[in-house]
Order: C-alpha cells, then sequence, then structure tokens
C-alpha cells in the first residue's frame, strides 16, 4: 500500500509498526525506488505515533493473517485487542483524519475501530467489498473473455465467506447484463469463486494471505478521500436502516470524499441478495458481541 500510495506522487507515507527497524527499512527501500519510479512525496518509517500526527487518512492495516484452514472469524480477539490499542494512539495522533480499516474479521474491526477512535462513523470505513468487487470483477472478466475495463460489478455485504454478496441482479459488462453473458452455472462458479477469493490466496501462499489486490483496493479508497474524488465504491459503512439493517457495518455502495462517508446508498436488490445482506447484518452483530472487550 505504502509503495502504490508513494508511487501515486501527491502524498507523503508513514509506515508505522511496532517492530524496531522494519517500517524503516520498508520505507527507506520505497524512498529509494523514488528516482526510477518518479516520485517526490517522502516515505518515512517509524514506531512512535508522534510522526504520524494530524495525518488526513490512516490505513489500519495491523493483525494477524489467516493460515490455510483458517475463517477470517478465527482472528477475532486476537485483532481486536490489536486494533483496538492502534486504533486509540492513532485517533490521538490525527483526531481528524478518516480510518480505512483492513485487519480481518473486517467488518467487526470496524466496529472496534469506531469504538476506539470515538469518531463518527463516516470517519471509520472498511476496505472488504473494494477487494472482493475486484475480485468478481476479475473473475467474470476471465470467464467471459471480456476487458475487465468493461466489468461493472459489486460485491456488497460482508467480508467473510458466509456473507459476501457478489450482486449478479446489476452486474454488467459495457451495459450488457451479466445473465445474458454467461450461463447460470458458470455465474454461480464465479459468484462462488469470488466468496472464496481470500482463501484461495492464502491456500496458494500457504504462509499468509493476498497483498497487491488488497492493496490496491484501499488505495483507491484513500486516493478518493485525500483528493476528494466523490467516488462511489463499495465500502464497509455503518447502516443506519439502510437494507433495513441498523447499527451493522455492512458494505454498500457510499460516495467517498472529504471527511470520509459522505452518501450511503440504498440502492434497488434481488430479493434473494437483500436477503443476504440482512444475514451480513446480523453476523457482524453476532461478531461484535463475541468480541472480548478491551
Ligand atoms: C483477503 O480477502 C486479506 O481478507 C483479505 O485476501
Amino acid at each position: 500500500m505504502a509503495q502504490m500510495l508513494a508511487a501515486r506522487g501527491y502524498a507523503d507515507v508513514v509506515l508505522l509498526d511496532i517492530l524496531e527497524g522494519f517500517p524503516q527499512g520498508k520505507a527507506l527501500d520505497i524512498a529509494e525506488s523514488a528516482p526510477w519510479v518518479r516520485f517526490s512525496g517522502t516515505v518515512t518509517g517509524t514506531n512512535d505515533w508522534a510522526d504520524t500526527a494530524d495525518s488526513d487518512v490512516v490505513v489500519v492495516t495491523s493483525g494477524v493473517p489467516r493460515k490455510p484452514g483458517m475463517t477470517r472469524e478465527d482472528l477475532l480477539g486476537t485483532n481486536a485487542k490489536i486494533v483496538r490499542s492502534v486504533v486509540g494512539q492513532a485517533a490521538k495522533a490525527s483526531p481528524n483524519a478518516v480510518l480505512v480499516i483492513f485487519a480481518n474479521p473486517m467488518d467487526a474491526m470496524c466496529h472496534v475501530a469506531l469504538d476506539a477512535s470515538g469518531f463518527e462513523p463516516a470517519r471509520v470505513v472498511g476496505q472488504g467489498g473494494m477487494l472482493d468487487s475486484s475480485r468478481y470483477r476479475t473473475f467474470i472478466a476471465m470467464e467471459t473473455g471480456a476487458s475487465v475495463k468493461d466489468v461493472s460489478a459489486w460485491v456488497l455485504g460482508g467480508h467473510t465467506e458466509a456473507t459476501m454478496v457478489p450482486i449478479v441482479s446489476n452486474a454488467s459488462v459495457g451495459g450488457v447484463p451479466l445473465t445474458q453473458l454467461l450461463p447460470a452455472d458458470r455465474l454461480q462458479a464465479v459468484v462462488q469463486r469470488t466468496q472464496r477469493g481470500g482463501a484461495e490466496i492464502v491456500e496458494l501462499l500457504k504462509t499468509g494471505s493476498a497483498f497487491v489486490a488488497p492493496a490496491a483496493a484501499t488505495i483507491e479508497m484513500v486516493d478518493a478521500i485525500l483528493l476528494d474524488e466523490q467516488r462511489i465504491l463499495p465500502c464497509c459503512v455503518r447502516l443506519s436502516g439502510e437494507y433495513g439493517i441498523r447499527d451493522a457495518y455492512v458494505g454498500a455502495p457510499v460516495m467517498l470524499g472529504t471527511g470520509g462517508v459522505q452518501t450511503i446508498y440504498d440502492i434497488p436488490l434481488a430479493d434473494d441478495e437483500l436477503a443476504a445482506m440482512r444475514k451480513a447484518g446480523d453476523a457482524v452483530k453476532e461478531l461484535v458481541a463475541a468480541t472480548p472487550a478491551g
């Protein structure tokens, strides 16, 4: 993420970790790529929150990744503790920042971050739908043979295998409905591959989870916020009645710009998709109830 953001050339990036030397080394390596990648922002590594003071956006990646055979939900206790501590310190150093939450289980970690920061919900946003939509669009392109550039398809709901909702009813490629391009069984296979997209990478890598697509998805959100782009993107946000869901972090289309989430859209969905959204809302509430208190 740091590398991708630095390469955009408009932001100063600070990498923070508890390991001494590690963020400094990573930052220096990225900074030393600047002459060839051609960017002029700074990239700094640190173990001290003071160096992050007054950040506009803080991306919270802290937490352990999955090992093969684990679900994202298995990480709940460990990562809640880490996210609570990191977000508390980040919020103190940068009281006006927008927090982009990445640690898993991401939907539940948004609740932990909201609580630990004391920020309003518009400034605590999770990235799951961005990554899952990236996978969905990639698989649609592979299956149809069409350019990924023309694929318009979104994953809403939760960022767990059981709660992810790849939306079929409004998916299209260049305006052609996806249901017209793929027979039902192939479409179902694409949906299922999307829901297992994270696990597919974990099974291949064996020692950790995906890096590049999650980074690209997250930095797209950072761009939207820092550059006040008013992008409409699928992000994990606290719903207040949309889709019949209240007080739960669930993926939905939102407008992102300065200050974080500017609008949440309650779009028409097929009945089964709406039911799956509500199931995602119930599931995150259950995870929140099971999250060990700080
Ligand atoms: C993924 O789906 C790490 O949750 C992330 O790859």
